[in-house]
């Protein structure tokens, strides 16, 4: 069979990647049922899929393939003093303005960035002239109040008296569990300097307004390491792991072109940060931060040991050298990532005159590496033969999807749009000659293959 296959024009929308997530159960709205609760989203059974495979690569590249990384996976809920030291408690704050008439809230940065106004790293009071010079309003039209900051901390209280005494924090970001387990790893593995060490899981803010998808979200994860340094040796490490992060982006399959470099300016960046380099991406909502890497200097270290009384010195083996480490941190949001992914994937084709969407993942990190299919579903020399190369492939890979689902052009689709790699469908011919037909979702092309030579 000839294809022709002509790569269409349209570009992707967020509309496109939010409509496929839900159509084909990637992902879902959080609590949908009830309503939704904004700023929150659920995984399905192929999301869930490509997201572990996500962060198994991320995890198998930056730490079971390294010697100088050590895993942990901290509590979400940490001892507050935790956020006092690191500055969250006082800082972690985004400019909240209200909509005088609605009372509806929004982050004033976000609308003036709206109004393509630059409202990067400004302070209340400069926010607050900059929106009455330029006269912004509300997306309803109408005035706004006075700006003020919003810590973006989730609170909840530890036991069964709720107090001042018991208010504790849902963690914003993974790194405190990594800083505060410094000490414990130093002194159980004995590591040599340079070390890191990463944690993957779940953080927590309260954003003003979530938005985008699951770019802005008030629940997601991180996947983030804290890389200990010689505080004179910075520098080398921090484009070493730069590097990594570019390696790592190709594995995820995002084309070069779309990934871009941003030195962060002494005005923008975090308070613990002396350089900060922001990876950006090219998503359908414009150019946006998709992951971060910074040099933290011994910012936090040196907190912990200040709020903890604790030493969080470390003694150069072999020598009476000692010293606070410095940090450098690649920070990557797991959400922000998938979401990369997927725009990065997703094409609309035409085949033979059939529109068609496709999701060219890379095989890595496709939900399902194969999809077996008898020919005839109603046939059961077919299914049975079926059935059989099923269980040989799953015994393989894990990750094999059986399709008997309506015709095979519309199985062939409904791959495409999961990003299955290979189709394999076995017909009569299969049960004369042992050859099953390979269908290729890229090219669409199909061959004939030794069922040995699978
Ligand atoms: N430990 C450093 C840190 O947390 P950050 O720039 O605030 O730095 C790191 O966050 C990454 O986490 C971001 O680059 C982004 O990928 C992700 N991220 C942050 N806020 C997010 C949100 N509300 N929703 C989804 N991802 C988010």
């Amino acid at each position: 069979m000839i294809c022709y296959n002509r790569r269409m024009e349209k570009k992707t929308s967020l509309e496109d990647i939010v409509s496929l997530c839900k159509r084909r159960g990637f992902i879902y709205q959080g609590s949908e049922v009830y309503g939704g609760l904004a700023g929150t989203w659920d995984y399905g059974p192929l999301g869930v899929e490509l997201k572990r495979r996500i962060m198994q690569a991320w995890w198998k590249f930056f730490v079971e393939s390294r010697d100088d990384m050590y895993g942990v996976d901290a509590a979400i809920i940490m001892n507050p003093k935790t956020w006092v030291a690191s500055g969250h408690v006082a800082t972690f704050a985004d400019p909240l303005v209200e909509d005088l008439v609605t009372k509806k809230r929004y982050r004033a940065d976000h609308l003036l960035k709206d109004a393509g106004e630059n409202a990067d790293g400004l302070k209340p009071e400069d926010l607050n002239k900059l929106i009455k010079e330029k006269n912004i309003k509300s997306p309803d039209g109408n005035a706004l109040s006075e700006v003020r900051m919003f810590n973006m901390m989730f609170s909840t209280n530890v036991g069964p008296i709720a107090s001042d005494e018991s208010v504790a924090y849902l963690r914003p970001e993974t790194a405190q569990g990594i800083f505060t387990n410094y000490r414990n790893v130093v002194d159980s593995l004995y590591p040599s300097l340079p070390f890191g060490i990463a944690q993957q899981g779940k953080a927590f803010r309260n954003e003003i307004s979530p938005r985008d998808f699951v770019f802005r979200s008030r629940e997601f994860e991180q996947m983030e390491i804290e890389y200990f340094v010689h505080p004179e040796k910075w520098q080398e490490p921090f484009e070493a792991l730069l590097a990594d992060i570019y390696e790592f982006l190709e594995l995820m399959g995002l084309p070069k072109d779309k990934v871009h470099e941003l030195e962060v300016t002494d005005a923008d960046r975090a308070h613990y940060s002396k350089r900060t380099i922001d990876i950006e991406f090219d998503y359908p909502i414009g150019r946006e931060e998709l992951m971060g890497l910074a040099y933290r200097t011994d910012f936090d270290l040196k907190n912990i040991q200040r709020e903890s009384g604790k030493n969080m010195e470390y003694v150069v083996k072999g020598t009476s050298e000692k010293f606070v480490p410095h940090v450098i941190e690649p920070s990557f949001g797991v959400e922000r990532l998938v979401m990369a992914v997927l725009c990065s994937s997703y094409r609309e084709d035409e085949v033979n005159g059939d529109k068609r969407v496709v999701l060219g993942l890379p095989e890595n990190l496709a939900p399902y590496r194969f999809a077996v299919a008898p020919l005839l579903k109603n046939k059961p020399e077919l299914v049975a033969k079926a059935r059989e190369v099923y269980e040989v492939l799953r015994e393989k890979y894990s990750n094999v999807a059986w399709d008997d689902n309506g015709n095979i052009g519309k199985r062939y689709r409904r791959q495409d749009e999961i990003g299955t790699p290979h189709c394999i469908v076995v017909d009569f011919t299969t049960l004369k000659d042992g050859t099953v037909t390979v269908r290729d979702r890229d090219t669409t092309e199909q061959t004939r293959v030794q069922l040995s030579e699978l």
